[in-house]
């Protein structure tokens, strides 16, 4: 289905033409006016140089090509000779009519779909997870989702690190406490036990205790490498205690993941493509890329163009150890061969803007990655709290994502059964729905780049650019709707089958029907800009014109019966695209709030 802006810019076209100008200057935008007029065409202002014409004139042609338009109800030409629009409402009500019988709103899906992996959350095993990879995890899912919807075929893979220093610390503290273990046995031949010799909240303890022993003891931080030199070497009960490590750390992340309602197609990690690591150096060199500098294997990756230094991207270091680089150009390799991406999406903290383009560089110079694949990194902003300073707990320490997660539940659920009677378990569980999407709302509202404010009170309000706002009209209009269905069942008819979308009856009726008709839009341009933002910008756009709506309009008792079930057909498309678009944000909608 065409998208609803350019029927009114081919309408607009033609009239540009039939009056003897380019149809090119057609172009329709959104009014930047909307007291005056729904859209507008400045198309005359720029066809005044090339006709050495006054616009004014022009638009004055133009209006009068439009006298039995279809699409158009007015078209004003005024002064110096802008062209201000409104549209039919019957052109309005059949595109929305149409709308609600094509698949995905009449959306306009690729017919060869891209392939595309989107790289994000990118935990560390046996850390725990902190806000910072909060940001990583909803923006990421929330780009998934919007490419998945948008007709593509897009896998979402965690990256985890899981190979590097950290595992060697955790390794060193479990040998210092339990020296006896079986896996620290050089001599030993048999199985190792299948039970972890650790629980997670003990994981997490001892990760902390390590890193801190190893920043004050440069002995015990020795220890620490050289155990992780021995996993990566494959010494066999070093590689048993790290499959332990996975498989508990990778629990407790599933779980947390889970509540996020944020979930990976592949959940692969740096230390999957460490055998993959010799026969890349081994490219590297041959074909001429790679050469030793100080010691160091490096790759040039700086171009004439730049302005800044762009350093090498450095392989292996002069010990010959692997570095977070080289796990992802491995990486990087292995994608290409395994799923031959068009697209590759990294998800990180903007603070590693540099190292993604030195890598992506070196990537594309060795030919790692194909010419036709996209390497995009977008890198996000930080979660400041209200002191406009790095999040962090009351106490000054690294906020754990649980603990935040868990103080928004809580104040949503002292707001919910503030607000109104609920039995405790469905209070709970309402409350999870809602904090939900205060946190996403809250944080892909902005644009990505950009720092915010986490600011509990405006993110958990019910009113204003939040998530439980949206939320909140979505309960409102299920409630409406349930209404409607009981008066229907009391009176013994139901609606009839065939409902229509009418014309619209109010001003407010008619904002809603446009705001509604600019999905496709508002989809593809947060698609293709990767610009979550965009459609928290539609919805709530959207949400204010419902309200706005509900608000001049007794729908549930009009009496007039075709009225009223048009009314319904409306509803129900608002309800349907609001519900997608927040599935697409990563989060729902409960049934009350
Ligand atoms: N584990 C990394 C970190 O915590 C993020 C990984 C991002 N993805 C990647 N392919 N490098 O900073």
């Amino acid at each position: 289905m065409k998208k609803f802006l350019d029927l009114i810019s081919e309408e607009m076209m033609h009239a540009f033409e039939a009056a003897g100008y380019d149809r090119e200057l057609g172009k329709v935008s959104l009014s930047n006016r909307p007291d005056l007029c729904e859209y507008q065409c400045n198309g005359a202002m720029a066809g005044a140089k090339l006709y050495k014409k006054a616009p004014i004139m022009i638009a004055g042609d133009v209006a009068k090509m439009c006298k039995d338009s279809k699409v158009f109800l007015t078209v004003e030409a005024v002064s110096p000779g802008f062209l201000n629009l409104k549209v039919r409402e019957d052109f309005a009500a059949d595109y929305l009519n149409q709308m609600r019988t094509e698949p995905k709103f009449g959306l306009h899906t690729p017919e060869k779909p891209s392939h595309i992996i989107v790289d994000y959350g990118g935990p560390n095993v046996a850390k725990p997870l902190h806000v910072g990879h909060l940001r990583s995890a909803i923006i990421g899912e929330s780009i998934k989702r919007i490419a998945k919807y948008a007709g593509h075929e897009v896998l979402g893979d965690i990256h985890l690190g899981d190979w590097g220093l950290q595992m060697g610390l955790i390794i060193t503290e479990l040998q210092e406490r339990q020296p006896e273990l079986v896996y620290f046995d050089e001599g030993y031949q048999g199985d190792y036990p299948k039970e972890a010799p650790f629980t997670i909240s003990e994981l997490e303890e001892i990760y902390p205790a390590a890193s801190a022993k190893s920043k004050e003891d440069g002995k015990y931080k020795d220890r620490a490498m050289e155990a992780t030199f021995k996993l990566q070497s494959g010494v066999r009960g070093y590689r048993a205690l790290w499959n332990h490590i996975m498989k508990v750390s990778l629990a407790d992340l599933k779980k947390n993941y889970e509540n996020l309602n944020v979930s990976f197609e592949l959940w692969k990690g740096e230390s999957d493509v460490h055998d993959l690591i010799p026969g890349m150096v081994d490219y590297l060199k041959k074909e001429g890329y790679a050469y030793i500098s100080d010691g160091a294997l490096v790759v040039d990756v700086k171009e004439e163009t730049d302005t800044k230094e762009i350093p090498p991207c450095m392989i292996l270091k002069s010990d010959g150890a692997s570095l977070y680089n080289t796990t992802d150009l491995a990486t990087i390799m292995d994608r290409m061969q395994t799923y031959h991406p068009d697209r590759m999406i990294y998800l990180t903290d903007k603070r590693q803007e540099l190292y993604f383009e030195q890598v992506f560089r070196c990537a594309k110079k060795t030919k790692l990655a194909g010419p036709d694949t996209e390497l995009l990194h977008i890198g996000f902003g930080t979660m400041n709290g209200k002191d406009g300073k790095p999040f962090k707990t009351r106490e000054g320490g690294v906020m754990r994502l649980e603990l935040l997660i868990k103080e928004i539940n809580d104040e949503m659920y002292r707001k919910i059964t503030d607000n109104r009677q609920m039995d405790e378990e469905e209070a709970r569980k309402t409350a999870k729905v809602v904090a939900l999407s205060a946190i996403k709302y809250g944080d892909l509202s902005n644009q990505a780049s950009k720092d915010y404010i986490f600011d509990m009170d405006k993110f958990t309000s019910f009113e204003g650019d939040t998530g439980p706002y949206i939320l909140y009209t979505i309960v409102r209009i299920k409630s409406i709707l349930n209404k409607i269905n009981e008066q229907d069942e009391q009176n013994g008819n139901t609606l009839p089958k065939q409902e229509r979308i009418r014309n619209a009856g109010s001003d407010a009726e008619k904002a809603l029907m446009l705001e509604i008709a600019g999905f496709q839009a508002a989809m593809e341009t947060a698609y293709r800009e990767t610009a979550p933002h965009k459609l928290c910008a539609y919805i709530y756009g959207l949400a204010n014109a419902f309200n706005r709506f509900y608000h001049e309009t007794k729908i549930v008792t009009e009496e007039d019966y075709e009225k009223k079930s048009g009314w319904v057909a409306l509803l129900v498309l608002v309800r349907d695209i609001l519900e997608t678009c927040i599935d697409v944000l990563g989060f729902s909608a409960p049934e009350r709030m």
